[in-house]
């Protein structure tokens, strides 16, 4: 077994959060409409259309924005390291009516490899990447292969995985410029 990471202890802070009888980690009503708002501005910004376009969200955690993009009619695809967030991301589809089949996977999002290259056509990361606190896990994140098709190095590419042109970042503490 290699050594665990330091972001595998989301894990662990779900499970407190969870313990401590809190549904949704995200739950204050300020952010997660904030979230959803710049959610919205985003879809309109890049002319994004339900049941055309195939939306990837790595660290999906609860499945916040996951059930606003289902719920809008977009494919989707959400990644995330910790079980007990995915747990709740599918009992959150549920309590909706919406079914989860599909829609989660469990990876670690730093090795996005095993996702078809240039198949999505939107990726939404809300507050993942400042989550990655060593560089080289952002790198791999990013992507370091397609880093001269991009303006921004660092937003290089989770793009290997997404349709030329296609991504968006909502990053808390941008790294613009650490290439
Ligand atoms: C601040 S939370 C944001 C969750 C969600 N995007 C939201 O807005 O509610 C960051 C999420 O990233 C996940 N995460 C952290 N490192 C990860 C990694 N290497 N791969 C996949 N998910 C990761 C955590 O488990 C957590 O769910």
């Amino acid at each position: 077994m290699g050594e665990r990471k330091y972001y595998e202890a989301y894990e662990d802070r779900y499970r407190d959060v969870h313990r401590q009888g809190v549904k949704y980690w995200a739950d204050l009503p300020w952010e997660v409409l904030e979230d959803l708002a710049e959610l919205d501005s985003f879809l309109a910004f890049v002319g994004a259309n339900p049941g055309v376009h195939w939306v990837l969200e790595p660290g999906c955690g609860e499945g916040n924005l996951a059930l606003a993009l289902v719920h809008k009619g977009f494919d989707y695809l959400g990644i995330d390291l910790a079980p007990s967030a995915l747990e709740r991301a599918r009992a959150r589809f549920a309590e909706a009516g919406f079914s989860a089949e599909g829609k989660f996977v469990l990876h670690d999002a730093t090795d996005l490899a095993f996702l078809p290259e240039a198949g999505f056509d939107f990726a939404v990361d809300n507050k993942l990447l400042h989550m990655l606190v060593v560089d080289s896990d952002r790198r791999s994140y990013l992507s370091a292969s397609a880093h001269d098709r991009f303006h921004y190095p660092t937003v290089a590419a989770l793009i290997d995985v997404l349709l030329p042109g296609r991504v968006f970042m909502r990053v808390v503490n941008p790294v613009m410029g650490a290439s």
